[in-house]
C-alpha cells in the first residue's frame, strides 16, 4: 500500500494531465491525497480562482478572461458554448500554475439544442418516462457541445401563478416536483459522473424562491419551519439524495435572512442535516446583492457573509479574487474555510474525470448545428413529449379530434411564431428550426390549401410590455395594422371555414425570470379577437400557449374545445397537430391549479382544512369563503380530459396496518369509450386526525395505464410506513396511529374515498 501511494505521489508531482488517466476508478483515499497535495501547492489566490465561475462579456472580454485562466483566477465557465473559446479556455486552464481543468456550466432547462416543452409542460405528462427522455436527451447534446454542468433542475414549489417563474419549475406539489427533480439528477448526471455523456446537475433555488410574496420576482419569503420541511424543502432533498453534486442558491431572503447569507439554510439544514458534499453556488450576482438586502454594508463584508454561511462558488463573480485573499489575511475568514470550499470544487471536477480528460467532448471536429438540425431521434422524442404535454380542459360534443379534411381556419398571435413556441430558457435552441402551430397543420392534413391563417390581434396592446419583451433584440412580433383590420381579416377566414382554431395566451418572454403579473387574464386585444370569432358561430377551439396557469374563465365559456398546450419546444407545432386530429389521444394533467380569478391566490389543493369548511352546497355565513367568489380554482391540480372516458374502483388489501406492514391498493380501470387513451391513475392520501392539522389530502402516488376501447387493466399501489411520516407538533419527523382517508381518481377533486387505521404497534 505505501509502496503504491509512492508512486502515485510520484506521479503527482511529476506529470499534468497525463498521469490523471490513471486516477479513474481510485478509492476515496486516493481522490484525498490526490486533493491534499494539490491544495498544498495552491497560493490563496489560486484557491480562490477555483471559487470563482464567470463567462464572457461585458469588460470581460475572452481575452481578459483567457489570461485570468492561465493565472490560475477562474475555476469555471458559464453561459458560454462557443466550441472553439472553451477548448481555447481548456487549453489555458492547462497552463495555470497547478494545470486545474475548467467546467463549463449552461442554463439547460428543458431541453438544449433539440427544445422539449417548458417544464411545466413535461411535468404535465404525469409520466416518468417522458420526464426521463427529456432528461437525458438534454444531457446528450449539451455534453456534446462540451459542456459539464447545467443549473437544473429547478424545482421550486409554485403555488402562485403570478410568478413568471412558475413555467421553470414542475407545479405546486412536493411529490410530483420531487419525482421530476429525482429523475432530471439520475438521468443526466447518470451512474457516474465520469461518464462523458454526465452533466452535472444544479438543483435550485435553495431555498423557496417559488414562494416569492405576492408572486413578485426577487420578493422575500417567510414561512413556518413545518411548512418548509413538510412541502417546500421536500423537492431539493429529493434531488440530492439522488446525488446532484450542486446546488444553486436562491436569491431571495429566507425568514428575514437572504438565502446567500443565510447559515441556517445552508450549512445547518443542507450540509449538517442532509450531509450534501457537493458544491454550493451562489445565483448571478447575488453576492452583490446582500448590500441591498441590508446584511452587508459594501462589498467585502457581502464576500465574508456569503462565505460564512457557507457558499462555494460566486456565479459572475466580481469580489472573490479582490477581497477573500485580504480577508482571510485580516482573520476575518479562516484559510480552513477556503481550502473547505475549494476542495469541494476539485472533488467535483476529480469526480468528473476532468484532471484525466480535460478535453472530454471539446471535438472541434464536430458540427453541432447541424448535427442537431438533423437529429430524427432526438426531434420524435421531442414530439413524443410534447404531445403528451398537452391538457384538454374541454371538449363539448366531441368536437376534437377534428377530421383531416375539414376547412380550418388558424388564427392568432401564436399560430405561426417560431420564438414563442420555444419557451424562455431556450438560449441553445434555434427557432428557425421550431414547427409552428400553422405548420404542423398544414403537414398533417389531407390538403394543406385547406388550412387558411390570419394573425388576428397583437398579443397585446400596452407598449410598455412591448418594450420590456424586446429589450434584447426583437423577438415578439407587433402588427401595426389597426385592430379592427387585423380582426375583419380573421373573420373572414373564419366565416369560410368549417372550425376555428385560435392560438392565444402569452408571448414567451412573458413567463420567464422577471416576468411577475398581478393580472392572470388574457389581454384586451385577444380577448376581442376571440369574440369576434365567437360571433361568427362556427366551433371554436381555443388553443393556449403560456407558461403560467392564466385566470379563463370566460374562455371556457366560450370555448367549444379548449386544449392548454404551455410552450412545446421545437416539435410543438408538430405535437398540437397530433392531439388536435386524434393521432394521439391528450392524456395531460395539470400539475398546478388553475385560479378562477387573481384574489382566490394562492389556490392549491393540498390545503389544511379549515374549523369551519365551506359547505358544498350554500356556503352559509361564518364559513371560510369569498362571498363575490368560489374557493374552488377553475381546474385542479391533476386535471386533464382525454377523447375516451375511464371507470376506476380500487380496494384496500387491509383496514389495519401496523409499523411493519404496508397497504396494497388495487385500481380497476376501464375504458369505457371508444379511442384507445391513457389515464393517470393519482392516489392521495389524508392523515385525519394528528397532533398538527394536516392537508384535505396530498399526492403519494400516480402511474400511467394505456388501454384500448372497452379495454380493463389494473395499477397497484403500495402504501408503506414511511409515507404516513410528517413533522409533528415537535417537529419530530414521524407517524402517528389513527385514522387515514386513501382517496383515488382522475384529479385532485376526487372524492372516492376508503379508509385504514395504522395501529399503535
Ligand atoms: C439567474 C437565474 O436565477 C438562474 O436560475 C440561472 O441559472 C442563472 N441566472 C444563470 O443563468
Amino acid at each position: 500500500m505505501i509502496k503504491k501511494l509512492a508512486l502515485f505521489l510520484f506521479f503527482l508531482v511529476f506529470s499534468g494531465p497525463l498521469f490523471a488517466q490513471e486516477l479513474n476508478g481510485k478509492t476515496n483515499a486516493e481522490k484525498k491525497v490526490f486533493i491534499d497535495n494539490l491544495l498544498s501547492k495552491m497560493t490563496i489566490q489560486e484557491k480562490v480562482g477555483q471559487l470563482r465561475l464567470v463567462s464572457v462579456g461585458g469588460d470581460l472580454t475572452l481575452n481578459k478572461v483567457l489570461d485570468q485562466i492561465e493565472a490560475g483566477e477562474i475555476g469555471g465557465i458559464f453561459n458560454t458554448i462557443v466550441e472553439p473559446d472553451l477548448s481555447q479556455m481548456q487549453e489555458r486552464a492547462l497552463k495555470s500554475p497547478n494545470k486545474i481543468p475548467l467546467y463549463f456550466g449552461f442554463d439547460i432547462i428543458h431541453g438544449h439544442r433539440t427544445v422539449f416543452p417548458i417544464n411545466l409542460g413535461i411535468a404535465s405528462t404525469w409520466d416518468r418516462s417522458a420526464i426521463a427522455k427529456a432528461a437525458e436527451v438534454s444531457a446528450d447534446e449539451a455534453t456534446s457541445d462540451g459542456l459539464n454542468v447545467t443549473w437544473a433542475p429547478m424545482v421550486d414549489i409554485t403555488r402562485d401563478p403570478r410568478w413568471g417563474r412558475v413555467s421553470e419549475g414542475f407545479g405546486e406539489d412536493p411529490y410530483l416536483t420531487s419525482e421530476a427533480g429525482r429523475i432530471f439528477v439520475e438521468k443526466m448526471q447518470k451512474q457516474s459522473l465520469a461518464d462523458k455523456k454526465s452533466l452535472v446537475t444544479t438543483v435550485k433555488h435553495f431555498a423557496l424562491y417559488g414562494a416569492v410574496e405576492g408572486g413578485r420576482e426577487y420578493n422575500s419569503t417567510d414561512m413556518s419551519e413545518r411548512k418548509m420541511f413538510q412541502e417546500y424543502l421536500v423537492p431539493y432533498k429529493a434531488a440530492i439524495d439522488a446525488g446532484s453534486r450542486a446546488v444553486m442558491v436562491s436569491l431571495v431572503s429566507v425568514n428575514g435572512i437572504p438565502a446567500t447569507a443565510n447559515h441556517w439554510l445552508l450549512t445547518e439544514v443542507l450540509r449538517n442535516q442532509w450531509h450534501f458534499d457537493g458544491v454550493v453556488v451562489s445565483d448571478h450576482g447575488a453576492i452583490r446583492e446582500l448590500i441591498n438586502h441590508g446584511v452587508a454594508s459594501d462589498p467585502k463584508d457581502a464576500v465574508r457573509v456569503a462565505i460564512k454561511a457557507g457558499i462555494d462558488i460566486s456565479m459572475n463573480d466580481e469580489y472573490f479574487l479582490q477581497f477573500l485573499p485580504e480577508l482571510v489575511k485580516e482573520g476575518a475568514i479562516t484559510e480552513d474555510e477556503i481550502n473547505q470550499a475549494c476542495r469541494h470544487v476539485l472533488e467535483l471536477k476529480y469526480d468528473m474525470g476532468l484532471f484525466s480528460d480535460p478535453y472530454r467532448n471539446l471535438d472541434p471536429k464536430l458540427n453541432i448545428e447541424t448535427m442537431f438540425a438533423n437529429d430524427r431521434l432526438h426531434r420524435e422524442e421531442a414530439r413524443d413529449v410534447a404531445r403528451r404535454s398537452i391538457v384538454l380542459l374541454k371538449n363539448n360534443n366531441e368536437i376534437l379530434p377534428l377530421t383531416k379534411n375539414k376547412k380550418i381556419a388558424v388564427i392568432g398571435p401564436l399560430a405561426d411564431s417560431q420564438r414563442d413556441i420555444l419557451g424562455s430558457w431556450s438560449g441553445a435552441g434555434r427557432a428557425n428550426l421550431a414547427v409552428t402551430p400553422l405548420e404542423g397543420i398544414k403537414r398533417a392534413v389531407n390538403n394543406s390549401k385547406s388550412v387558411s391563417y390570419a394573425f388576428g390581434a397583437n398579443l397585446s396592446d400596452d407598449a410598455n410590455l412591448y418594450r420590456f419583451l424586446n429589450l434584447y433584440g426583437e423577438t415578439t412580433k407587433f402588427d401595426h395594422r389597426s385592430a379592427k383590420q387585423m380582426i375583419t381579416e380573421a373573420i373572414g377566414i373564419a366565416k369560410k371555414s368549417d372550425v376555428v382554431v385560435a392560438f392565444v395566451g402569452e408571448a414567451e418572454g412573458m413567463a420567464h425570470e422577471s416576468s411577475s403579473r398581478t393580472n392572470l387574464s388574457l389581454p384586451a386585444t385577444q380577448k376581442q379577437l376571440l369574440n369576434a370569432l365567437k360571433k361568427t358561430g362556427k366551433p371554436l377551439v381555443i388553443v393556449l400557449m403560456n407558461g403560467r396557469p392564466l385566470t379563463l374563465s370566460e374562455e371556457y365559456a366560450q370555448a367549444d374545445a379548449m386544449l392548454e398546450t404551455w410552450f412545446l419546444g421545437t416539435e410543438g407545432g408538430n405535437a398540437i397537430a397530433d392531439v388536435l386530429f386524434g393521432d394521439y389521444n391528450p392524456s395531460g394533467k395539470l400539475p398546478m391549479s388553475f385560479p378562477d380569478n387573481v384574489g382566490q391566490i394562492p389556490v392549491y389543493y393540498s390545503h389544511l382544512n379549515t374549523g369551519r369548511p365551506r359547505g358544498t352546497e350554500n356556503m352559509g355565513k361564518y364559513t371560510t369563503s369569498y362571498f363575490d367568489s368560489p374557493n374552488d380554482p377553475l381546474f385542479p391540480f391533476g386535471f386533464g380530459l382525454s377523447y375516451t372516458n375511464f371507470a376506476m374502483d380500487f380496494s384496500l388489501s387491509s383496514s389495519e396496518m401496523n409499523k411493519d406492514g404496508e397497504i396494497i391498493v388495487k385500481v380497476n380501470v376501464e375504458n369505457i369509450g371508444n379511442k384507445e387513451g391513457m389515464q393517470t391513475v393519482q392516489l392521495y392520501l389524508q392523515d385525519v386526525t394528528a397532533s398538527v392539522s394536516r392537508p384535505v389530502k396530498e399526492l403519494i402516488g400516480f402511474e400511467n395505464i394505456n388501454l384500448k376501447p372497452h379495454e380493463k387493466g389494473e395499477v397497484e399501489f403500495v402504501i408503506k410506513y414511511d409515507m404516513l411520516k410528517f413533522w409533528n407538533d415537535k417537529m419530530e419527523y414521524v407517524a402517528e396511529p389513527g385514522k387515514f382517508n386513501v382517496f383515488i381518481g382522475s384529479d385532485s377533486r376526487t372524492q372516492d374515498k376508503k379508509t385504514f387505521s395504522l395501529l399503535d404497534k
